[in-house]
């Protein structure tokens, strides 16, 4: 509702009237102005005036082309950014427009329709985190594009620093629970990708989250107390990426599989992987050179390249 609420405001040149928004949105004027309270909880800034109604002056901690494009170090990647103030989900922006140049980079403030791994939804309310898709156009196998979404997983790690880790494949973790996930999506010929979108999800200035992923979801600023700039870590994540890229492109996951190893948190901890050939409980004991978990159990090594992995201690298993 806070979206349908900002996306009234942005659409009007002057003020609207609260009993507008709530005959529009069909909800109570009390309710219309909890949702405004929450938007300026977050950073927003709308005046009301009475007999007007409300009006945004200013939105928080700007994500546009040229306050990000400033702080990029990168020579191909996010060079291109789309931005747009509301879309369904950012893959499916960077899926829209295919063509568009190898890195191009589609950033969104609000997701009305983000999408998750498995089917899942994506919450993704405005002003508070990162929702950006790279669009992607590798010479590589379509078997080998799972070690994008390894390295992206390094590039946000670095970029978010602290005690940021990796859950194998791309979940990125603070403490106990989640604070970035990442979704690759893939178009490709039997033996040659079209193009991988790369969509990261980072919670950065979230102050709660709804009951249902309070015990699984958090944000850098619940664990750090300081709202994160939203462009500087854009652009972090970005020029951490390119680095990465280039050397994924030309020799492979294997020289990164060290760096990813030692920011994995499965390692050395019980699993229950749930994959298409059922449930596989062991230790997570390694990385392999093209980025699989390794998981020991009685019967010695198995590789596992996708799958649900649980891990003990980490947001449910325990
Ligand atoms: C997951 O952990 O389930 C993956 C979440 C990925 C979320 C990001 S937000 C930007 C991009 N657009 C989407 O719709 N999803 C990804």
């Amino acid at each position: 509702m806070r979206n349908k609420i900002l996306e009234l405001l942005r659409e009007s040149d002057g003020y609207v009237s609260g009993e507008d928004m709530s005959r529009t949105l069909g909800i109570s004027r009390a309710a219309v102005w909890k949702h405004i309270k929450r938007l300026r909880a977050e950073g927003y800034s709308i005046d009301s005036v009475r007999n007007s109604g409300y009006r945004l002056s200013t939105a928080p901690d700007a994500i546009t082309p040229t306050a990000v494009s400033a702080l990029l170090k990168t020579r191909r990647v996010a060079r291109h950014i789309v931005y747009a103030d509301s879309t369904d989900s950012t893959n499916e922006e960077a899926k829209r427009n295919s063509q568009y140049p190898d890195g191009t980079l589609f950033v969104s403030d609000i997701q009305t329709a983000g999408k998750g791994r498995r089917g899942r939804a994506w919450s993704s309310p405005p002003g508070a985190g990162i929702w950006m898709s790279l669009l992607l156009k590798p010479d590589i196998a379509p078997e080998d594009v799972a070690g994008l979404t390894l390295i992206a997983g390094i590039a946000v790690c670095r970029a978010i620093g602290g005690r940021a880790v990796i859950k194998w494949p791309n979940d990125i973790v603070i403490g106990t629970r989640k604070v970035c996930g990442i979704l690759t999506e893939l178009a490709a010929e039997p033996d040659m990708v079209s193009y991988a979108v790369c969509g990261i999800g980072i919670n950065a200035n979230n102050a709660e989250f709804p009951a249902e992923l309070s015990d699984r979801a958090t944000s850098i600023y619940i664990e750090t107390g300081s709202r994160a700039s939203r462009a500087e870590l854009i652009a972090a994540v970005m020029n951490e990426f390119e680095p990465l890229y280039e050397r994924f492109l030309s020799e492979g996951f294997a020289p990164l599989r060290e760096e990813y190893r030692r920011l994995c948190v499965n390692i050395g901890r019980e699993v229950i992987v749930a994959g298409r050939g059922g449930e596989l409980r062991g230790t997570a004991a390694d990385i392999s050179g093209n980025g699989a978990l390794l998981v020991s159990t009685a019967e010695g090594l198995t590789p596992v390249s996708s799958g649900e992995v649980s891990v003990r201690g980490i947001y449910g298993y325990v």
